[in-house]
């Protein structure tokens, strides 16, 4: 009876590594969850997005109705320009986030709204890009007007 009294205190200490080794994880782990948030699938489709953001009054995106405006840049041929290795997929959410960085030869600045970054997460922003990327000019509807 006697020689299992020994055994107790470490015991408690094994639990108490336990509780502060599962805290740790949980910290870890949720750490590594906001470090991946670009990567977690969306349940908003990018054209319910680009509705949302009124992209379409200025720019013409092949697939989205009415997404026929001539403000800015055709995004069919910016998805040309990341083919052509000239845009990454980073480069196109920057011109989402920040339009003013980097100013589209030919184009206006200060006409983009410059507060998406704080109207999209950076997962929809990325969900935008990729759909950006994978335009083609051929589907392009025709302006309706
Ligand atoms: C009020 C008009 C307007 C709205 C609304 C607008 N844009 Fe733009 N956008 C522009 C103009 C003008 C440019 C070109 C000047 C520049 O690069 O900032 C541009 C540039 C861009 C570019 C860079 C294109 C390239 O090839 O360099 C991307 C990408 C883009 N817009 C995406 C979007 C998206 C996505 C939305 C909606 C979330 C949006 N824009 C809303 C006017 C607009």
């Amino acid at each position: 009876m006697t020689e299992h009294q020994p055994t107790r205190g470490p015991r408690r200490l094994r639990r108490a590594v336990a509780v502060l080794l599962a805290g740790f994880f949980a910290w870890a782990l949720s750490g590594c969850q906001a470090a991946t948030v670009p990567t977690v699938p969306t349940p908003v489709p990018a054209a319910t997005l680009f509705a949302q953001g009124r992209c379409g009054a200025c720019h013409i995106i092949p697939g989205v109705p009415q997404a026929t405006g001539q403000v800015g840049p055709s995004l069919c041929e910016t998805a040309q320009a990341y083919r052509e290795g000239q845009l990454t997929l980073q480069d196109i959410m920057d011109d989402i986030a920040r339009p003013n960085a980097r100013v589209h030869a030919g184009y206006l600045d200060d006409v983009m709204p410059d507060d998406y970054a704080e109207k999209f997460s950076a997962a929809e922003l990325r969900t935008m890009a990729e759909y950006i990327a994978g335009l083609t000019c051929s589907a392009a509807p025709t302006p309706t007007e």
